[in-house]
């Protein structure tokens, strides 16, 4: 006889009806009386809301001893059960089969038995229905039913339905669960009112040929609203499913809109791999254990995105295995299938062993290993008896104390991370780095790095106790830092000490932008005491000042002291021209997210236009201003290639050579170059475009925010460059938009530094230890910088700099708060 175990897993499902929403009072100031008729009203009010409150009162009590036990709710439970002894046969796929149907039965019987020996289930239960079948993933002669079970009831015995329902759990430790199965406590039960049958929003997909699912509507509208949709996915036997996003854009707030991902053919919380929302970052590509796999798009009523595209393949189940026996004196390993996300219960063992007389050192490149809880309790990594979680990169370098090491990786049923990837490398232990400086760290750095002003060890121990050289300064803390460093608005000591003393200012004054001291006390007294309105400049109301270089003219012709004050969602200026044509900065379906690593996520820089020479490929960037215009460098359009009909602009572009249904491509009607181009000194570096044709603006397609002239982008401040240029010097274009973050460097420094070939129509940025820069072929692209609000401006366009991404060379930007009237006059915008 088949049995059927009372394995069983219950989640409930959960109603995703929207909350009331409290409005505010229409206009608080109609509730104003003058004084003397202010006492009566309040008596009378007093009156009125006591005797208000006893009747609700009284209806209350009413209500609860004589209407509410009448009061009747419905309440879904999701649960999985497994049948041993019972292959599974393809006919388990499909519900309307004869196999399907008789199985069916079995478990709802099986089902009707369990509850009929608890009174409260017995009492209540409306029956249940079998969603689906899979085949059984510890023991290959199992299958695993899904079935949703309904219970009707009154609304004060909710309690001990959850109760009784929780009471079916097998006990931990049971049989089942050292069986790899685990249990699930029905936690947040919910009223469903309307009974949602999953059958009639689920879309069966066998993944056996690789193909896609799309959000309903995507790409061409947004998701519906208030909506549920399942898509249930199986491979064949033997296979795991793998999912990749191409898209993926719902609204920022999970508890609106989400999508959900399970290891499991039912929404069963414990198996739950992932809960998604907003634009999110890091890996979107995720593997099931066994060969199912469930994703769920629920909506609300309001504001739709997008929605997702992502692709589907099954891979065979051997491929996501991992560990087994290193004997290479050195080498790499990783977390199954890593850069995707790891796929759940994985286990996995490397045992490193190297020549005798040798020990081992592991340093990990990437590290990503679910939550970080003391004592790691969901997915972990173990080395040298010490459990490792968390996203932080574990930067130390692990050694063993001997020619072997053990490392382990496990990953828990829910919630997957995208892994790790580490080296090792055998050592001799007397003597750790043959002809190299050792780390306090253990690792190993060229000796030219010793005592060369940057933390080339990541514990900063290959700088201590250095002499400074004569371009140096030395720190408090006793390092040593290149001189240009001082004053720039970044601690590069670690102690701040390069930032002390860089104003002539005391530590009780304020130091104005035009450079005069004030003392602290006169900040934001509402009297412009700097003379540039600096003092006033970050406080919560703003002055009408005399315009000057540091004040945001409003379009009356009016300035103010507020620093930045353009579509930072505060009306500022009387007539509202702050916060007129912000259509900018953001793409219509916003995420206020910044996002890390090196490629960019499609839609991720809407305004990133490529221009193409016709016949030759991408030879520069741009950016969106509006429908119609383009921002650009001079330097784009030499002599040979300056006609408009040479180009061609690739808008919504991610991949070069890849266009798609949201790649708009366009000829150029006039190219306008700078009439001060100065091709020698890259003075006035700054072109407009004019595009045949107007463009249709969308989420992939969007406007960069412009800076007024007195858009103030400090030294320090972070920025993101973005473009298909090199990645190393010389090299040639990549497919795939790259992003990288970089910091707006101090005039005066990068003067300095190179050799005054920079004047003040441009603008300094990049990172100067070197390794993070433009480059060739990203000339007309964007130097990128975020308002508080998320918006981001133009700060810049890539113009030149010396070779790419040398220590001490940033790169150079043209400035555009300096060609913003010039914009203007051209373009209209
Ligand atoms: N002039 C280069 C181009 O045509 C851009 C150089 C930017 N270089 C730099 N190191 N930031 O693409």
């Amino acid at each position: 006889m088949d049995a059927l175990d009372s394995r069983q897993k219950f989640s409930p499902t959960q109603d995703w009806d929207v909350t009331e929403q409290f409005l505010q009072a229409s206009d608080p100031r109609h509730l104003e009386k003058k004084p003397g008729q202010r006492r009566r009203l309040w008596v009378g009010l007093g009156l009125l809301f006591t005797a208000a409150a006893l009747t609700l009162l009284t209806g209350l009590l009413v209500w609860h001893f004589h209407l509410r036990s009448d009061v009747r709710v419905n309440r879904i439970y999701i649960g999985s059960m497994g049948i041993s002894n019972k292959p599974f046969v393809a006919e388990y796929e499909d519900p309307s089969s004869s196999l399907f149907r008789s199985l069916a039965d079995l478990v709802n019987k099986q089902l009707k038995l369990i509850y009929s020996e608890n009174s409260v289930l017995a009492r209540y239960v409306k029956g249940s229905t079998v969603q689906a079948f899979s085949e059984g993933d510890v023991d290959p002669d199992s299958v695993v039913a899904y079935y949703e079970s309904e219970f009707e009831l009154p609304a004060h015995q909710e309690a001990s339905l959850n109760e009784a329902i929780q009471s079916l759990e097998p006990p931990a430790g049971s049989l089942q669960v050292q069986r790899g199965r685990l249990m699930l406590n029905p936690t947040n039960a919910l009223t469903v009112r309307s009974v949602s049958s999953g059958e009639r929003n689920s879309i069966e997909v066998h993944v056996r040929k690789s193909g896609r699912i799309d959000s309903p509507g995507f790409p061409d509208t947004s998701y519906p609203p208030s909506m549920s949709q399942k898509w249930r996915l199986r491979a064949d036997r033997g296979h795991r499913i793998r999912l990749d996003f191409h898209t993926l854009i719902l609204e920022d707030d999970c508890q609106n809109d989400f999508i959900k991902i399970y290891d499991s053919l039912a929404p069963i919380e414990p198996q739950l791999l992932t809960e998604q929302c907003g634009y999110p970052h890091g890996s979107l590509s995720f593997v099931s254990s066994g060969n199912v796999m469930l994703v769920m798009l629920v909506t609300n009523k309001e504001k739709n995105f997008p929605g997702f595209r992502a692709f589907y393949s099954q891979i065979p189940a051997d491929d996501g295995e991992c560990g087994g026996k290193l004997i290479e004196e050195r080498g790499t390993f990783s977390s199954p299938l890593f850069p995707a996300n790891y796929p759940p219960k994985s286990f996995c063992t490397w045992d490193i062993q190297v020549p005798k007389e040798r020990f081992v050192k592991v340093l990990f490149k990437k590290f990503a290993v679910g939550k970080d809880t003391p004592g790691c309790l969901d997915d972990y990594v173990e080395i040298n008896n010490q459990k490792l979680c968390g996203s932080e990169l574990k930067t130390t370098m692990f050694t063993s104390q001997s020619n072997k090491m053990t490392i382990q990786f496990k990953s828990d049923p829910s919630h997957v991370s995208q892994g790790f990837t580490a080296e090792y490398e055998a050592f001799i232990p007397t003597n750790p780095c043959p002809g190299k400086f050792r780390c306090s760290n253990n690792m190993c750095i060229n000796t030219t790095q010793h005592c060369d002003g940057f933390n080339d060890c990541g514990d900063n121990s290959d700088e201590f106790s250095c002499k400074c050289e004569a371009m140096q300064m030395e720190c408090k803390n006793g390092l040593c830092k290149t001189k240009f460093w001082r004053c720039d608005g970044i601690d590069d000591c670690g102690d701040n000490s390069d930032e002390e003393g860089c104003v002539k200012c005391t530590d009780g004054e304020f130091s104005c932008r035009n450079g005069r001291c004030i003392s602290k006390k006169l900040l934001c007294n509402n009297k412009d005491d700097c003379g540039d309105g600096s003092d006033e400049s970050r406080c919560e109301k703003s002055l009408w000042l005399q315009c000057s270089d540091f004040t945001f003219r409003c379009r009356s012709g009016r300035c103010i002291s507020k620093l930045n004050p353009e579509c930072d969602g505060e009306l500022d200026c009387e007539d509202g021209s702050d916060e007129a044509d912000c259509q900018c900065g953001i793409p219509p379906f916003r995420s206020s997210r910044i996002i890390g690593g090196q490629v960019s996520r499609e839609g991720e820089w809407p305004w990133q236009v490529s221009l193409h020479i016709t016949g030759k490929g991408h030879t520069c960037g741009a950016s969106v201003l509006n429908n119609r215009w383009l921002l650009t460098a001079a330097h784009c359009f030499p002599d040979e290639f300056a006609q408009a009909s040479q180009w061609e602009a690739f808008l919504g572009l991610h991949v070069q050579g890849q266009t798609n249904e949201w790649t708009v491509t366009r000829k150029l009607k006039q190219v306008i170059v700078h009439e001060k181009f100065d091709h020698i000194s890259f003075d006035n570096d700054i072109a407009l475009i004019e595009l045949d044709s107007n463009l249709i603006l969308n989420q992939y397609i969007w406007p960069i925010c412009l800076p007024s002239p007195t858009y103030d982008f400090p030294a320090g401040q972070e920025a993101w460059i973005t473009g298909w240029g090199a990645t190393v010097e010389g090299g040639a274009s990549v497919k795939i938009l790259q992003k990288a973050q970089v910091r707006i460097i101090n005039s005066t420094v990068c003067k300095d530094l190179l050799e005054n070939w920079v004047n003040d129509r441009m603008l300094c940025a990049g990172i100067l230890t070197g390794g993070v820069d433009a480059c060739q072929g990203d000339s007309g692209g964007p130097l990128a910088v975020t308002n508080p609000r998320g918006r981001i401006f133009v700060a810049g366009v890539v113009s030149w700099g010396e070779g790419c991404a040398l220590r001490d060379k940033p790169g150079v930007y043209t400035r555009i708060t300096e060609f913003r009237s010039w914009i203007k006059e051209h373009t209209g915008v």
